[in-house]
């Protein structure tokens, strides 16, 4: 296998490509939202990670279509909020992430945010995906947040005949929270595994596994969370409104760390740091 680069990129089971690492705007303001999103295409990013909840999807649209970079080279995902679980809902909420993304034309991946809604709403919802990518104006569809007791009623749902494919499953994964259950699930179905909040929200960069590692391989702990990340197959996607910081999370990929270095980050500890609809005894 050629050794990862920035320019990599996975093969998702609906035959497109996604870059291996993507670029999160989660609680990026929208009046910043352009600028950052310049940015990070201008620093070699080419995949960025919006959803309609986060309120900034035109922005981001304004970004990719100002950057000079083709359209082609550009993967963009957004997702169906928790808010829209239904057929109906999710129908609107697709039309409106397509009508903001119009000067882009069409959208890489949409998930589903998270698995609210009762069964009935995860599954029209999910039907509601599948019709859109039939229009081509979607790409690749996926879910996010859902545990394995909703992946496995949307893979039984699926293979009744409603169809599509579930090309990316997202969570939040770095080593305090690494979900090896849902992993070992969608790795067996070739579901590209994308991991959110990679940098732990910089609530750990002073843990001593860390700052050891961060000084073996002189990086900084964010640039070792984030091979981890990649060493475990996953897509990670760092969020920064900092411009030092959006180019150092793509420095990453002139290290390597060996098997003891990730044995070092095996924590057993699952402590996520932001919602966790997966485990949420509820839905
Ligand atoms: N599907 C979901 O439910 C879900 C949930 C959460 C997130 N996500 C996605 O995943 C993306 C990332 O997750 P996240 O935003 O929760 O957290 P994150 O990427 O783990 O952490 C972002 C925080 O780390 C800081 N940071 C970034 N680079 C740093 C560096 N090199 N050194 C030190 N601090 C650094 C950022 O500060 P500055 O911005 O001030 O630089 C920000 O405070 C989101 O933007 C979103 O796209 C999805």
């Amino acid at each position: 296998m050629a050794p990862l680069s920035f320019q990599s990129t996975q093969k998702m089971v609906s035959g497109y490509e996604i870059p291996v690492v993507g670029f999160g705007v989660y609680q990026t303001p929208p009046e910043v939202t352009e600028k950052v999103t310049i940015k990070a295409l201008e620093t070699g990013y080419r995949h960025i990670d919006s959803a309609k909840y986060y309120a900034n999807e035109a922005q981001c649209a304004e970004a990719i279509s100002k950057s000079g970079v083709p359209r082609s080279q550009i993967f963009y995902t957004t997702k169906v909020p928790a808010s829209h679980m239904s057929y109906e809902k999710a129908k609107e909420a697709i039309e409106a992430s397509i009508a903001d993304a119009a000067s882009i034309d069409y959208i890489d991946l949409v998930l589903l945010h998270a698995p609210f809604g009762g069964k009935e709403g995860r599954l029209g919802a999910w039907r509601a995906l599948v019709e859109a990518q039939k229009t081509g104006k979607i790409r690749s569809i996926g879910v996010s947040n859902y545990g394995i007791h909703h992946l496995e009623e949307l893979e039984a749902y699926i293979n009744s005949g409603v169809g599509g494919q579930i090309s990316v499953g997202q969570y939040e994964i770095h080593p305090w929270c690494a979900r090896e259950d849902i992993v070992a699930w969608l790795k067996k179905r070739n579901v590209v595994v994308e991991a959110y909040s990679p940098l732990v929200q910089a609530t750990r960069m002073n843990e001593s596994s860390l700052q050891n590692l961060a000084k073996k391989h002189n990086k900084t702990p964010a640039q070792v969370l984030l091979r981890w990340s990649l060493q475990n197959g996953h897509v990670p996607l760092p969020k920064s409104v900092t411009d030092s910081r959006i180019v150092e999370n793509t420095q990453v990929f002139d290290f390597e760390l060996s098997q003891q270095d990730m044995d070092s980050l095996k924590t057993g500890v699952y402590a996520p740091v932001c919602w966790d609809p997966a485990r949420d005894s509820h839905l």
